[in-house]
């Protein structure tokens, strides 16, 4: 029985340090999973590594080790940096496993016997670092349209999959399940640039290099990459050895997420593939776009690249997993630039949510000594107005993350601090307290620490640890009011006191120095 929530990141290449932009998938990945997890559900989260294929074979041999010795010490820096970024991954695959590598052999006999995989000769426009094979006008000024660099002409002998056979299927497919693809404009491009123009079969072995699964029994081809790949969403699992448990559990996948670069892959030829063994297709797909520089895309000969640890190092996790959140709306490009990471800091963390826990902790110290009033109900407009408010900008929150719309989501949670600050200016608390007006002031302390609480909530899958943190300085220690159903209500906070001395969970950022900063290390 199917009862967990399955969400997937694609497996990374190990050819180099994993720069932001890769951090940007698991981090956005773990965000829905502890989102999910609020909502009660029951998360998996699987990652891993793409280990094999040419480009793999010459790293390895360029840092004097064999392939797995490469890919294993790869796959450990992989875990200590999720491990960093607190991502909770349930399973990391290799696709160098013997738990991999026998089911895909499996798939591929299988496809084999029922004619969905055919020998044939493969000639065409073939781009060594990308492992992928081009036609004419995919090629971008005749180069390769992924990574611009020339493509050689190739013919090998090799086995291709039958795609035509599932295009019609394919299409129904799309047209009947419009939550498949996320952003529904991927599904247009998709049909008008790989389908209508005629899809091709696809060649799934290479005889070209050696590090990859062997075809069973015609030893001299290794199976291409991406149906290589692509199963490790299955074989993590247990399929095809251990169907029962959590194959059954977790499968299909109700979240994959992907970059656009490998769009193509997951939204025709995965469903295909899925088509062929008789599964059901993940119930979403989600594709984003890219985090861009200014002078284009991160790349270690342009001195433009920013790693994780750099900004995590300096400003801490959760303003490193906001910026990546907050910055990069899915379905266009988001840029970094050392500027827009400290103003983000500055204005966001600091000034809106970092001033206004600071400001309501020491006036529900200065005014009650640290205990929070108990809810006296809307007292007057301005209450009134505010519960409004917060319960609007809750359910378009709630809109926008089940959209998967991260970035906009993290805004409307960030409309309502604006608006919660709006408040202290429009009751004036320290006029309240000058002229003994002490029902109105318990009311705004309430009205603010129950902001603050549900704020907090709606951060927990973004930012867990700043989270806790306000959740702690506004004194709120039962868990029932730290859940998603305690957002509804607005009069639970009983015998809470706030502590004695809140520090300023964000501290404001001297703008050039820390610009500069940055700067030099990205030249590093
Ligand atoms: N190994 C394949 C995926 C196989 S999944 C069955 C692969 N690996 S990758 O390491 O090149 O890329 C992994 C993911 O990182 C992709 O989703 C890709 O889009 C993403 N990103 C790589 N650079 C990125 C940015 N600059 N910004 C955002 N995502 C980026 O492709």
């Amino acid at each position: 029985m199917k009862n967990k929530f399955y969400i997937t990141t694609p497996i990374y290449y190990p050819s180099g340090k994993f720069h932001i932009g890769t951090a940007y998938t698991t981090v956005l990945a773990d965000t829905l999973k502890r989102y999910y997890t609020l909502r009660g559900n029951d998360c998996y989260l699987l990652t891993g590594t793409d280990e094999h294929g040419q480009k793999i074979e010459q790293v390895a041999e360029k840092n004097g080790m064999t392939p797995k010795e490469y890919v294993d010490f790869m796959a450990e820096e992989a875990k200590k940096l999720w491990k960093k970024m607190d991502i909770q991954y349930d399973d990391y695959i290799q696709t160098t496993e013997s738990r991999h590598m026998q089911i895909v052999q499996k798939i591929f006999k299988k496809f084999q016997e029922q004619g969905d995989i055919y020998k044939g000769v493969y000639e065409g426009l073939y781009c060594v670092p990308c492992e992928t094979y081009f036609t004419e006008t995919q090629l971008v000024d005749g180069k390769c349209p992924d990574c611009g660099r020339e493509v050689v002409k190739m013919k090998e002998e090799a086995y291709f999959f039958n795609m035509k056979k599932y295009v019609d299927r394919l299409l129904k497919y799309y047209d009947e399940h419009p939550d498949f693809i996320k952003p529904e404009f991927r599904k247009n491009e998709m049909i008008n640039n790989f389908i209508k123009p005629g899809l091709e079969d696809l060649c799934v072995t290479r005889t070209s290099f050696d590090w990859g699964i062997k075809v069973p029994g015609d030893e001299k081809h290794v199976i291409y990459v991406w149906l290589d790949a692509l199963t490790n969403y299955l074989t993590a699992l247990g399929y095809l050895s251990d169907d029962d448990t959590l194959f059954k559990e977790c499968w299909p996948a109700d979240i994959q997420i992907v970059g656009k670069d490998i769009a193509r892959f997951h939204l025709i030829y995965w469903p295909i593939f899925l088509m062929a063994l008789d599964l059901p297709l993940p119930k979403t797909i989600l594709v984003h776009n890219w985090i861009m520089m200014k002078d284009g895309k991160m790349s270690k000969s342009k001195g433009n690249v920013i790693y994780p640890e750099t900004l995590i190092d300096r400003y801490g996790l959760d303003a490193t997993r906001y910026f990546l959140l907050r910055e990069m709306p899915v379905a266009q490009d988001g840029y970094f630039s050392p500027e827009a990471f400290v103003e983000r800091y500055n204005f966001d963390l600091c000034n809106d949510l970092s001033n206004l826990l600071n400001r309501t902790v020491s006036m529900v110290n200065k005014y009650f000594e640290g205990k929070v009033p108990e809810y006296r109900g809307k007292i007057n407009e301005v209450d009134e107005d505010l519960e409004k408010a917060c319960d609007v900008q809750i359910e378009k929150f709630e809109k926008a993350i089940s959209d998967l719309e991260i970035s906009s989501s993290l805004q409307e949670i960030w409309t309502l601090i604006s608006r919660t600050n709006k408040y202290i200016d429009e009751t004036s608390p320290w006029a309240l307290a000058k002229e003994e007006r002490k029902e109105e002031l318990e009311s705004c302390m309430y009205h603010l620490i129950e902001n603050l609480r549900k704020i907090s909530i709606c951060l927990i899958p973004f930012m867990p640890e700043t989270s806790k943190n306000i959740l702690n300085q506004i004194g709120i220690k039962d868990e029932n009011l730290k859940t998603w159903d305690s957002l509804k209500s607005y009069d639970s906070i009983k015998d809470a006191k706030v502590i004695e001395k809140g520090e300023p969970i964000f501290m404001r950022l001297k703008l050039e120095e820390e610009v500069e900063y940055i700067k030099q290390e990205m030249k590093k």
